[in-house]
């Protein structure tokens, strides 16, 4: 049977007024925002918002303000004719695909930033990037007010700032992590992985790799941050194309950095690969 089209939206007002009168008819809206270039790690938002809600609305906007000077924000792939199929493909009703001016009139002035969080880890050498996420997605909660919104687990960063903003605003929003799609050789899929050449790509393999080595070295026993930290370390020095930018062992919820591991943790690298940064985490549950 042939799925119907999601239809394309531009502006906000009226993407605004489908969800309102969902809601008013006692429908649950779920909202998933992307950049586009779906894979099924997308599709796995979309799937699970499909099964949840009643109406579906993704947005698809490479946002500006999310990328700082000399990053890809030209180069991102975009192909809206494909999404679109692909978003429909899996029964999306909407996709909301403003231009730049609808989300960022003139004299656009006012941001939101989650003080700290930001600033470390991958916020440590993007500056400026998750107060651009955090502001964007702000916009997205109200002009789409969706109940449930849907995250991936791979930017694990900007899940927990996410989280941090809606409780800290008062955001009546449930946020929705999908696990990571991968691979079959174990990379999280990524848009940015078409930036990969072959034996960087064959390379990248090394990120989820030295993610596994925690996790074995966690299951032994080792309780150690830094030398479960210095075993990832040596797993991706075996890949002369991969450069970490860094490896953090922190708790799952304010990123806080660990010595001992216990309770919910979080182990997160980046790593240049090529033209490529890619980033990685798995949560490890520890008694
Ligand atoms: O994860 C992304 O694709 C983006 O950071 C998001 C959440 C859509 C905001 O632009």
């Amino acid at each position: 049977m042939e799925t119907p089209n999601a239809e394309i939206v531009s502006e906000k007002a009226r993407i605004r007024r489908i969800v309102e009168e969902a809601r008013a008819a006692g429908w649950t809206v779920g909202l998933v925002p992307t950049m586009g270039y779906f894979h099924e790690g997308h599709l796995d938002l979309m799937r699970l918002a499909r099964a949840e809600c009643d109406l579906v609305v993704v947005t698809l906007f490479v946002n500006p303000t999310q990328f700082g000077e000399g990053e890809d924000l030209a180069a991102y792939p975009r192909d809206l004719e494909r999404d679109s199929r692909m978003a429909s493909s899996v029964g999306v009703d909407y996709i909301f695909h403003p231009g730049a001016r609808e989300m960022y009139q003139e004299g656009f002035a006012t941001h939101v930033e989650v003080e700290g969080l930001s600033r470390i880890m991958c916020g440590a050498s993007r500056e400026g990037h998750f107060r651009g996420v955090t502001t964007v997605v702000a916009k997205l909660f109200n002009i789409v007010p969706a109940q449930r919104a849907y995250f991936g687990q791979k930017d694990a960063q900007q899940l927990v700032i996410i989280r941090k903003m809606a409780a800290d605003l008062d955001f009546a929003i449930e946020i929705v992590a999908v696990a990571t799609r991968r691979e079959d050789d174990g990379l999280a899929m990524s848009s940015r992985n078409t930036y990969l050449a072959p034996d960087e790509r064959a390379q990248a393999v090394a990120l989820n790799q030295a993610l596994e080595r925690a996790q074995e070295l966690v299951d032994g026993g080792e309780r150690g941050a830094d030398r479960v930290a210095a075993a990832m370390e040596e797993v991706i020095n075996a890949y002369p194309l991969v450069n970490i930018e860094y490896i953090a062992i922190c708790d799952n919820i304010l990123l806080r950095p660990l010595e001992e591991l216990s309770g919910g943790v979080l182990v997160a690298l980046a790593a240049r690969v090529g033209k490529a940064r890619l980033i990685d985490n798995r949560v490890l549950e520890i008694e």
